[in-house]
C-alpha cells in the first residue's frame, strides 16, 4: 500500500514539486469557490487550480486567504495554478494579464501558469511572455493546457523552456493516448481536467463494479486510477462531503488488471463536444454569448 497523501508531489521537469491531487473550480462562482477552496485547504488539499476564464479568481483568492489562516499554513505550503485567458493571449497582453490574476488571487506569485487554450497565431507569443514571467520569478513554473500533439511539436520548436505540464481532458472515456504519449516522451507531466468526466462517467457499470470491490465510490476509483497512472488530477466539487471523499483515496490500491480494464474504457468521448462554449474555445474562436456565466472580453474579468 502506498504511503501517499494530499501532500505527495510530482517532480516537474524544472525541479518544482507539484501536489498530485488538487481541487478544481471550473463552473464554480466566486462565493462557492471561496467556500470550496477554504474548506479544501482546511481538509488538507495543497493544490488549487483556477483560471481567469472561470471568472472566480477573486473567490479563489479569498478562499486561499481564509483556508491558510484557519489551518495555520503559509502561502508556500500551497500550490496555485491559474491560466492565461484566450482574450489575453499575445506577448504584451500576457505580461500585463498576470498582474490582474495576482491581484484577484491576492498573491505575489503563481506556482503554475498555463496557456489555457492554444489560440491560433498567438500561443507562441504567449509562451515567450510566460518564459519572461518565469525568469522574473512571478511564476514558479509554466505549462500548457489543451494542446494536441501538433501544438506541442510547434511549441517545442519555438520554446526556450519546455512546458512542465499539459493539462488536458482526461477521464476513463477520454484518454487522448497520443497526447499522453507525446507529452510523456517530451518530459511534460500530464494533468487531468474533468477527471470525473464532469460527473458523467460516474454511472459507468464497469467502474461501479470495481468501486464495489474496494468499498469505494466510482469517483474515488477514477482519482485513484489517475494517481496510479502518475497523472496529476483536480476533481471539482462544491460539496464538502465530496471534497473530503475525493481526497480519501490513499487507503486502497487498484490491481494492475483493474487499471488495465479502466484503460480500455477509452471511447475518445469528450464531455466538451456538446458544449458550445468549449467547442468555440477549442477552435480559438472566442467565447459565445450563450453561456451567461462566462464573460465576453478580458476587461470583464478585471472587475
Ligand atoms: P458537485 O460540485 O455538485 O459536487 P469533474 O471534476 O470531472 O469536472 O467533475 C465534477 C462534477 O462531478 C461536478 O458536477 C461535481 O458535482 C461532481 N462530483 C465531484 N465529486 C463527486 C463525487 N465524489 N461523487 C459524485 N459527484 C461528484
Amino acid at each position: 500500500m502506498s504511503e501517499q497523501n494530499l501532500v505527495t508531489t510530482e517532480h516537474l521537469n524544472n525541479g518544482v514539486e507539484m501536489p498530485r491531487l488538487g481541487l478544481g473550480v471550473w463552473k464554480t462562482d466566486n462565493a462557492s469557490a471561496k467556500q470550496s477552496v477554504s474548506e479544501a485547504i482546511q481538509h488538507g488539499y495543497r493544490m488549487i487550480d483556477t483560471a481567469k476564464q472561470y471568472g472566480n479568481e477573486t473567490g479563489v483568492g479569498e478562499g486561499i486567504r481564509e483556508g491558510l489562516e484557519k489551518s495555520g499554513l503559509n502561502r508556500k505550503d500551497l500550490f496555485v495554478t491559474t491560466k492565461v485567458f484566450n482574450g489575453d493571449q499575445g506577448y504584451q497582453s500576457t505580461l500585463d494579464a498576470i498582474n490582474g490574476s495576482l491581484k484577484r488571487l491576492q498573491l505575489t506569485y503563481i506556482d503554475l501558469l498555463l496557456i489555457h487554450w492554444p489560440v491560433d497565431g498567438k500561443y507562441i507569443d504567449t509562451w515567450k511572455a510566460m518564459e519572461q514571467l518565469y525568469r522574473q520569478g512571478k511564476v514558479r513554473a509554466i505549462g500548457i493546457s489543451n494542446f494536441d500533439v501538433e501544438h506541442m511539436r510547434n511549441l517545442l520548436d519555438h520554446a526556450d523552456i519546455t512546458p512542465v505540464v499539459n493539462q488536458m481532458e482526461f477521464h476513463p472515456l477520454q484518454q487522448q493516448k497520443d497526447v499522453l504519449k507525446f507529452a510523456q516522451h517530451a518530459g511534460i507531466q500530464i494533468e487531468a481536467w474533468s477527471p470525473l468526466g464532469g460527473g458523467e462517467v460516474l454511472d459507468n457499470p464497469t467502474l461501479q463494479k470495481i468501486a464495489d470491490a474496494h468499498h469505494k465510490s466510482v469517483a474515488q476509483v477514477i482519482i485513484r486510477w489517475d494517481l496510479q497512472r502518475n497523472i496529476i488530477t483536480i476533481p471539482k466539487s462544491s460539496h464538502l462531503e465530496r471534497i473530503q471523499q475525493n481526497a480519501d483515496v490513499f487507503d486502497f490500491e487498484l490491481t494492475d488488471a483493474e487499471v488495465e480494464t479502466i484503460n480500455n474504457l477509452d471511447e475518445g468521448k469528450s464531455s466538451l463536444w456538446y458544449d458550445d462554449f468549449a467547442w468555440h474555445n477549442m477552435k480559438g474562436e472566442g467565447i459565445p454569448d450563450t453561456v451567461d456565466t462566462w464573460y465576453d472580453s478580458p476587461e470583464d474579468y478585471d472587475k
